[in-house]
């Protein structure tokens, strides 16, 4: 098993190793004292892995009570987080009792943004069922929600107690869930790892899924221990993601997170050629190994709309905001740019 502690202000443990799942219950047990527990689970992982889930906490002497939650980022809303808060309620869920998310991202976001809040914070566990949540959305303490004016306009820095990672749940996801992850992988290699970055041509294998995961948290341990708390370095992780999460709210969550990252990844890497910022070759790579492994690169929708949503993102300052850009691949940068030149990136990353 390996095993990579996040020395967070509450530290914590992110285990990977096929069969954790079945060992949910007994790797949960010593960090919390009592016999309950909730489990928060997508709609899709249901059928798949809530049973086994559950009898792994119930063979460590949890009761467990379960909800189930529509999957998709539509659903990452007031609404399904309400519905969870009475469902902890009904339940007789106390303070101390664990909740247990079992899902991707949408469901690790709202599940903990649900355990930060519920009588003012309750232990929460992460079992990542996606490649996406696993390599970024499990690690690092990000919980939170979308108002309907943009992305993850409300949530806690929130650690969980514990993150587990069983490689061998990515086994059922369908291909374009798979590809989002890789999305994700590409942007570690990008910001920090050569070598991961050139691995990833070799397309996926699921017989080397832990040790991607490994490598890529192994890069968020690093960046999470120094800025916990996204006020500088952190906010590197960003990379594709200003231009993406425009693109994901403008195309009414129908590109998945992955997809508009991609595209974003892939614009901004062509915008940051012409300012001199990384040569051609550098972008040329980027959009190459993006477009091999099956992700979008081209941008669907005009600049003027994306600029509209980008001008609540929560990285903007009066009148800039931070971009981060590619130097080369391993190495990438965050600048400062003015919203009034905004449009020009964004056109000359090939927005029209
Ligand atoms: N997903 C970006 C971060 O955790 O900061």
């Amino acid at each position: 098993m390996t095993s990579i502690t996040i020395r967070s202000a509450r530290p914590y443990d992110v285990l990977i190793a096929p069969g954790l799942l079945d060992r949910a219950g007994e790797l949960l047990r010593p960090l919390v004292k009592t016999d309950r527990a909730a489990l928060i689970c997508g709609d899709h992982v249901y059928p798949l892995y809530a049973g086994r889930a559950v009898r792994a906490l119930e063979r460590a002497g949890f009761h467990v009570c379960v909800k189930t939650i529509p999957h998709g980022e539509r659903h990452k809303n007031l609404d399904t987080y309400g519905e969870i808060l009475s469902f902890l309620w009904n339940s007789e869920l106390g303070r101390d009792d664990p909740i247990v998310s079992l899902g991707g991202g949408v469901t690790g976001d709202l599940s903990g943004f649900a355990a930060a809040s519920y009588q003012r914070g309750c232990p929460f566990v992460q079992i990542p069922t996606t490649l996406l949540a696993a390599i970024d959305a499990s690690v690092g303490g990000k919980t939170a929600i979308d108002l309907p004016g943009g992305k993850n306009q409300a949530g806690f820095f929130y650690s969980p107690l514990a993150v587990l990672c069983d490689p061998e749940l990515f086994g059922t996801l369908p291909v374009r869930e798979l590809r989002c992850g890789l999305a994700e992988a590409v942007k570690t290699g990008v910001l920090f790892d050569r070598a991961l970055f050139d691995s990833l041509r070799g397309g996926w294998d699921l017989s080397l899924a832990g040790e991607l995961v490994a490598r890529c948290v192994a890069h968020k341990r690093d960046v999470v221990e120094r800025d916990e708390f996204d006020r500088g370095e952190r906010q590197l992780l960003n990379l594709g993601h200003s231009f993406g999460h425009a693109i994901e709210q403008r195309s009414g969550y129908s590109l998945s997170h992955g997809e508009a990252v991609a595209i974003g990844m892939a614009m901004i890497a062509r915008a940051a050629v012409g300012r001199g910022f990384c040569d051609a070759g550098t972008a040329e790579e980027i959009v190459s190994l993006l477009r091999t492994l099956g992700l979008p690169t081209d941008c669907p929708y005009p600049a003027a709309e994306l600029l509209e949503i980008m001008k609540h993102d929560k990285k903007r300052r009066a009148d800039t905001l931070r971009l981060v850009v590619p130097r080369a691949v391993g190495r990438c940068e965050l600048i400062e740019v003015p919203l009034a030149e905004l449009g020009g990136w964004l056109r000359d990353g090939g927005a029209r």
